[in-house]
C-alpha cells in the first residue's frame, strides 16, 4: 500500500492548515507519539497532529497516573518526536504543576518549543489568565477540557464529564472562554457526544475529541491503545485497529481512513 504521505504529497501542517480543515469540514487526525520511530511512521501515514502526551507517564514509564511526568521527560520525548517527524504538527503536553502561574507556564512552554521542537503546547483546564498571558508571548496553545487526568486526585476516578445540564453548561462556557483567551485548538476528553457536537459548532477553533463522539473536528487516540499494546483495561472510546490490520502502518492507515470518513468513533464508542 502506498503511504498516504506519498500519494497526497503532504505539506507540513500548521495551525493555519488545521483551521482550514475545520472550515472545509475535513477531519483532523491525531495520535500520541513518544519517540522518533513512531513519529516517522505516523507522520508518513498522514497523521495531521502528533501529541507528545503526558500519558507517556502511564504507557511508557509505568506510573499509574500522569502526575509524576517532569519537564525534563517532556522535553526529552518532544525532541525524539521532532527528530522523527516529517509533516505533522507537534503538540507537547505541559506536565502537572508546570502551569501554576502564567509566568511559569510561559517559561516552561518556551522550553518545549525551543529545546523540544514543539509548535504548540497543551494545558489542562480553563486557565484563562494563563492562556491570555501565553498567547501574548506568541505561544500557540491547545486547551484541554472535559476529563482532566492531571486532576485525578480531585476526581477520584477517570469518568465521563459534563453529564448533568449544569456541568455541560460549565464546559461549554469554559470552551468559549479559552477560545476568547487565545487558545488555537481544543482537546475535549470524555464528554457526551451531544455536548461535544455543540461545542464544535459554537467554537471557531478546531476541536479534537477523545471519547467525545464523532462530530468533533478531529479525533485523537493514545497510540498504545489503538495498537492494542496497552495491557490495562481498554476504555469504551478506544479501538484496537491492529485487530483488522497485518502491520502497524496499516492499522494507522485504517485509523486515518475511519476518522476521515466519520466511521470512528461509532455510537458504541461514544457517551450519550
Ligand atoms: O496525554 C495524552 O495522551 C492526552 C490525550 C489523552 C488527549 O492528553
Amino acid at each position: 500500500m502506498a503511504l498516504y504521505a506519498e500519494t497526497q504529497k503532504l505539506k507540513a501542517k500548521t495551525i493555519f492548515s488545521l483551521q482550514e480543515m475545520k472550515t472545509k469540514q475535513e477531519k483532523i487526525t491525531c495520535l500520541t507519539a513518544y519517540d522518533a520511530t513512531f513519529a516517522t511512521l505516523f507522520s508518513q501515514a498522514g497523521i495531521d497532529v502528533l501529541l507528545v502526551g503526558d500519558s507517556l507517564g502511564m504507557v511508557v514509564q509505568g506510573h499509574n497516573s500522569t502526575l509524576p511526568v517532569s519537564m525534563q521527560d517532556m522535553i526529552y520525548h518532544t525532541q525524539l518526536v521532532s527528530r522523527g517527524n516529517e509533516q505533522s504538527l507537534i503538540i507537547a503536553d505541559m506536565p502537572f504543576m508546570t502551569t501554576a502561574t502564567p509566568l511559569d507556564a510561559a517559561n516552561n512552554a518556551a522550553l518545549l518549543i525551543q529545546q523540544g521542537g514543539a509548535q504548540m503546547v497543551k494545558l489542562e483546564g480553563a486557565r484563562i489568565e494563563t492562556i491570555q498571558f501565553m498567547a501574548q508571548q506568541g505561544i500557540s496553545i491547545c486547551a484541554h477540557l472535559g476529563l482532566l487526568p492531571q486532576s485525578i486526585n480531585q476526581l477520584g476516578k477517570y469518568s465521563v464529564q459534563g453529564k448533568s445540564e449544569q456541568q455541560a453548561e460549565k464546559i461549554l462556557q469554559d470552551a468559549i472562554a479559552v477560545e476568547k483567551a487565545g487558545a488555537q485548538l481544543l482537546v475535549l476528553e470524555c464528554v457526551p457526544a451531544v455536548l461535544a457536537k455543540k461545542i464544535t459548532e459554537v467554537l471557531k477553533i478546531p476541536v479534537i475529541g477523545i471519547g467525545a463522539g464523532v462530530d468533533c473536528d478531529g479525533q485523537v487516540l493514545v497510540a498504545y491503545d489503538m495498537l492494542g499494546i496497552n495491557l490495562g483495561k481498554q476504555a469504551k472510546f478506544t479501538k484496537n485497529f491492529m485487530q483488522q490490520a497485518d502491520s502497524i502502518l496499516n492499522a494507522v492507515l485504517a485509523f486515518v481512513d475511519e476518522v476521515k470518513q466519520s466511521k470512528f468513533p461509532s455510537k458504541e464508542q461514544s457517551y450519550q
